[in-house]
């Protein structure tokens, strides 16, 4: 009998490693719908994942300690981690400066920049910095401190910097003058862009940085829309960002389904806005349209948002985190998971598998 109950013990600590054995996992809220398709599996834990193609090769930025550096041949992996972006603890000097959150790296005049985030659960005293280098295989990162801050620092008390939260740092040129811009929020109030200096290493006019507010979430008192990122796909600029609870889930009591993180998308003609959704509401006005969210009893709260931007035939694909409900919440059992994306009416479909729709959007 006892060792019945321990075999079966034993095969069930298999199954689900990462997941206390005591507790019970109240199954209720996982939504089970196939209105979204699995994602296809990265095979790489990453919480906040970015990626970038280079030289034949995708790169794998994540929050961690110098923010680690993965390298991969495929999607699919096998990624083999390459570096780090920093050598040593961020020039930053607030909250924990050896661990930036939600890195995001971009091409920009043959060099490439990495915007990461410094910053502390639940604080406003966060701050973007940035790094360079002149290649991202290079290992040769040099750190340029704070784009930004939030609550202290240089410049935090200048409008709308008072009233945002300086985290998840991303990034978008204007089409029609080529100016650099950087996306930052989140909670509080919301998305927010500013024009940079064409070396992106300042903001534009840092005294007057004429920041646009994007999204938000006006109505409620917890404002939980974070991690933007923006795509331009002619016609349209589109905004995408999570929304809901993130992390630190009780595994007896999960929220509400639909109120754990989902991937939305709002579009604009113009950089900075006004965005809505598919059914015409401001992002502003707490809109967005939800392109994935939890699937299929397996797939849980995907967000930490990125879009791979294909050129001729190649499709547009969706990256994300997202947790697996047989295996874990803590955010490092978060896992790398992308679908190629269709555009039907000018609104993006993820799609199931590796069949893509070979640039045959409709708009
Ligand atoms: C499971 O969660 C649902 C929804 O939150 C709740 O109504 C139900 O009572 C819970 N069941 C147990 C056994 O805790
Ligand atoms: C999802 O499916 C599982 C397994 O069939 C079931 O136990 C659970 O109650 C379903 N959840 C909902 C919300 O329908
Ligand atoms: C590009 O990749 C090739 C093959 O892996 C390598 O030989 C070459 O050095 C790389 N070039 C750059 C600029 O990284
Ligand atoms: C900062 O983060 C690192 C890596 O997660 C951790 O080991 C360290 O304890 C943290 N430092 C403080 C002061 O919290
Ligand atoms: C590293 O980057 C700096 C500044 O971009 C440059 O001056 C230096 O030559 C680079 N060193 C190597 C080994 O690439
Ligand atoms: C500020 O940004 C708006 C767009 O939001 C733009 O129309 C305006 O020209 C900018 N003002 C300055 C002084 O750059
Ligand atoms: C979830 O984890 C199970 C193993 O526990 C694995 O078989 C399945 O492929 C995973 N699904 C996804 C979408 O990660």
């Amino acid at each position: 009998m006892l060792h019945t109950v321990l075999s079966v013990f034993s095969v069930l600590l298999a199954a689900v490693a990462a997941l206390p054995a005591e507790v019970h996992i109240n199954t209720t809220s996982f939504s089970n719908t196939t209105a979204y398709p699995l994602p296809n599996l990265g095979n790489v834990a990453a919480h906040d994942p970015n990626i970038i193609q280079y030289n034949g090769s995708f790169y794998l930025f994540k929050g961690g300690v110098h923010i680690p550096i993965h390298k991969a041949s495929s999607l699919d992996g096998p990624w083999e981690q390459i570096g780090t972006v920093l050598h040593e603890s961020s020039v930053i000097t607030k909250q924990n400066r050896s661990r930036p959150w939600a890195p995001t790296t971009v091409e920009w005049d043959d060099r490439f920049f990495c915007l990461y985030a410094i910053s502390e659960s639940g604080s406003r005293n966060s701050a973007i910095g940035v790094a360079s280098a002149d290649s991202p295989e290079s290992g040769n990162w040099t750190d340029h401190g704070a784009l930004i801050n939030t609550g202290e620092g240089a410049l935090s008390d200048i409008d709308p910097y008072t009233i945002s939260n300086a985290i998840d740092g991303a990034f978008i040129a204007d089409q029609k003058t080529g100016s650099p811009h950087l996306l930052y929020g989140s909670y509080w109030h919301g998305i927010f862009t500013v024009p940079l200096a064409d070396d992106l290493l300042s903001v534009k006019t840092p005294q007057h940085p004429n920041a646009t507010n994007l999204a938000y979430v006006p109505k409620e008192t917890v404002k939980p829309i974070e991690g933007s990122f923006m795509t331009y796909k002619a016609p349209y600029y589109y905004l995408w960002f999570s929304h809901g609870k993130c992390c630190h889930f009780d595994l007896e009591k999960f929220p509400p389904m639909g109120d754990e993180y989902s991937i939305r998308v709002g579009r604009s003609s113009d950089v900075t806005g006004p965005f809505v959704d598919k059914d015409g509401v401001d992002l502003l006005d707490g809109g967005g349209t939800v392109v994935y969210g939890s699937n299929h009893g397996v797939v849980y709260a995907p967000g930490g948002v990125g879009v791979l931007t294909g050129s001729g035939n190649d499709a547009d694909v969706l990256y994300f985190h997202y947790l697996n409900t047989t295996i874990g919440f803590t955010q490092g059992d978060a896992q790398l998971g992308w679908n190629y994306l269709h555009y039907v009416k000018g609104w993006p479909v993820a799609l199931e598998g590796y069949v893509h729709a070979n640039g045959k959007d409709d708009f």
